[in-house]
């Protein structure tokens, strides 16, 4: 088996899986899940994505919103937006597009959101319910990265994890998901002391800083599993290239497994954020998720 980790094929996968999903509840439940997605301005790199989210709830057979807003819309208007979500019962899920706005408090607008209908995993309920191990939702990144961990190496018990990066969105979640999956978990991050040496001891290395290629093959212990999490365009040879947060060329000739960037980590967020979605509509309708 190639030490490459196919996150483009594993998430087609995913994929045809939920499609598979949503026709039985659609069928013996009546119950069509649906996902609405809030832009707000427009970054273009969050124009696509959104753009594929919508792509890809349609695909597997889910309803699919789209509230494009303007830059300049006010904080209370959006709340009242997000409200009218909360009280549709068609919608059950409401993901708002981050960045926002300077002028937006983003924290009180994913906590305006149902905790029911938040399918990133980032209303205090749910952050709360994945640090006590409670039946919450998974922020969709951490979630792609674990589920591929576990497919290639089974059981993840007593592994040492080092999560590199301490953010709300992956770092902080990934190491509550590691942690439950009995690892024994380190966050290293900018302030870390001798970081290469903390790297050196992972079994399970995940990379979430946002920095260019900063970790190099030889901060990768010999056999390790290494998901990497960044996405950062730079440029090199006069072309736009996109890269991870570890130098690839060195890493795959140590590590055990590793995921590519591009296609790795990335097509596994968005097939996550469909899986949430059809969670949070079997919640919703006390159903079972369908085998
Ligand atoms: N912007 C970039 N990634 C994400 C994400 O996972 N969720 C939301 N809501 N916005 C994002």
């Amino acid at each position: 088996m190639s030490n490459i980790i196919d996150g483009k094929s594993f998430a087609a996968d995913l994929r045809t899986s939920l499609a598979a999903k949503v026709s039985i509840l659609k069928k013996e439940h009546q119950l069509t899940p649906g996902l609405a997605v809030i832009l707000v301005g427009e970054d273009p790199a969050s124009e696509v994505y959104v753009r594929n989210k919508a792509k890809q709830t349609l695909e597997v057979g889910m309803k699919s919103v789209e509230h494009k807003l303007d830059a300049s819309t006010g904080e209370s208007e959006l709340l009242a937006l997000v409200e009218s979500l909360n009280q549709d019962e068609t919608i059950h899920g409401i993901l708002v597009q981050l960045p926002l706005p300077d002028h937006i408090d983003e924290a009180k607008v994913l906590n305006a959101i149902h905790y029911e209908k938040d399918v990133d995993g980032f209303h205090l309920t749910n952050v709360g319910l994945l640090s006590t191990g409670g039946l919450g939702v998974v922020p969709c990144t951490p979630l792609g990265c674990i589920m591929m961990l576990k497919d290639r190496l089974g059981s993840l018990s007593g592994k040492n994890a080092v999560v590199v990066g301490r953010s709300n969105i992956v770092g902080k979640p990934m190491a509550n998901l590691l942690l439950q999956e009995s690892c024994t978990v380190t966050i290293a991050h900018s302030r870390t002391q001798n970081l290469a040496d903390v790297c050196r001891a992972a079994d399970i290395l995940v990379a979430a800083v946002g920095r260019p290629e900063m970790i190099p093959g030889d901060w990768v212990k010999p056999g390790a599993a290494v998901i990497d999490v960044g996405i950062n365009r730079i440029e090199r040879d006069g072309k736009n290239k996109l890269v991870g947060d570890v130098d690839f060329a060195s890493a795959a000739e140590v590590a055990g497994a590793i995921t590519p960037v591009p296609g790795g980590v990335g097509p596994m967020t968005i097939a996550c954020l469909l899986h949430n979605t059809v969670q949070q509509a079997c919640r919703q309708h006390k159903v079972a998720m369908p085998e």
